[in-house]
């Protein structure tokens, strides 16, 4: 993870739950997404790759004990300090790419359940990546990454929309690199339909709550939010949050 990367994460932990405090129904409804989609079952070795302060394990912690906690992996200190105090929490401070290569060693041979959301467009070498943590896969361990489509409808002004997009690999790229792995693979688009206040909005746009935009000076950023002033005189902002789930398993299963 570079410097600016680092620093954003630094920067943004402390409020990161807040951000999503007042979507309770949200989180419920992503939380269960992964939950549905993975189907752990109690015993099996959970990670989270890019766990982040740990929002949204709150469904999948039902299925970890002490003996089996949920790993969950992120270089950064910042946002795993922010982690529950659970014992069936495992924090790991790694990136992806060093469980991979086994530069970072697990608390056990095979994982079950993986896990990364909104965390894949961090990875490096996607291809590398995504090979090595299938190999830390058990004969019926799965994968589900969740992540956004390039093409967001929030109401962020272009250049934070375009630069977004450049960044961002598309879920069938992912689904593509997965199968390449020797997994089969399948990718559903679901979304979470958003109404916030616009002066709220606001604020978490000049928080630079997305890591795009850490990527703007504040110059730029004031003016990206004028545009978004003016394009957006309504006071409530309404659009729909689209997730594509790509869910990967061993063959055979
Ligand atoms: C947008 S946050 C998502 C956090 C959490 N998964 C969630 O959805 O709330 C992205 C997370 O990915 C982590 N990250 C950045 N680069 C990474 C990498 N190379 N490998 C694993 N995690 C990474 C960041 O530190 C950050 O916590």
């Amino acid at each position: 993870m570079d410097d600016q990367l680092q620093h954003h994460y630094m920067q943004l932990a402390d409020t990161y739950d807040d951000t999503w405090g007042h979507r309770p129904a949200y989180v419920d409804w992503m939380a269960d997404g992964i939950q549905r989609r993975l189907n752990p079952r109690p015993g099996e070795w959970i990670a989270d790759i890019g766990a982040g302060t740990g929002l949204f394990l709150n469904r999948l912690l039902p299925y970890a004990t002490t003996l089996t906690p949920v790993v969950c992996v992120d270089p950064s200190a910042a946002m795993l300090g922010r982690l529950p105090r659970d014992p069936r929490i495992h924090p790991l401070q790694a990136t992806a790419e060093e469980l991979a290569t086994g530069r970072a060693a697990l608390p056990c041979d095979a994982l079950d359940v993986l896990v990364i959301k909104e965390a894949v467009h961090h990875f490096n070498d996607l291809d590398d990546t995504l090979a090595g943590l299938a190999d830390r896969l058990s004969p019926t361990g799965r994968i589900l990454i969740v992540t956004l489509p390039p093409k967001l409808t929030y109401p962020l002004f272009q250049a934070a929309l375009s630069r977004f997009a450049d960044g961002q690999p598309v879920p069938e790229t992912i689904a593509a690199t997965l199968r390449r792995a020797g997994l089969t693979t399948t990718v559903a688009i679901d979304e979470f339909p958003v109404a916030i206040d616009r002066d709220r909005w606001l604020r978490l746009v000049a928080g630079r709550w997305m890591s795009v935009l850490s990527t703007f000076s504040d110059a730029e950023l004031d003016r990206g939010l004028e545009e978004i002033a003016e394009q957006h005189p309504e006071q409530r902002l309404e659009f729909a949050d689209q997730f594509a789930f790509i869910l990967a398993q061993k063959n055979g299963i």
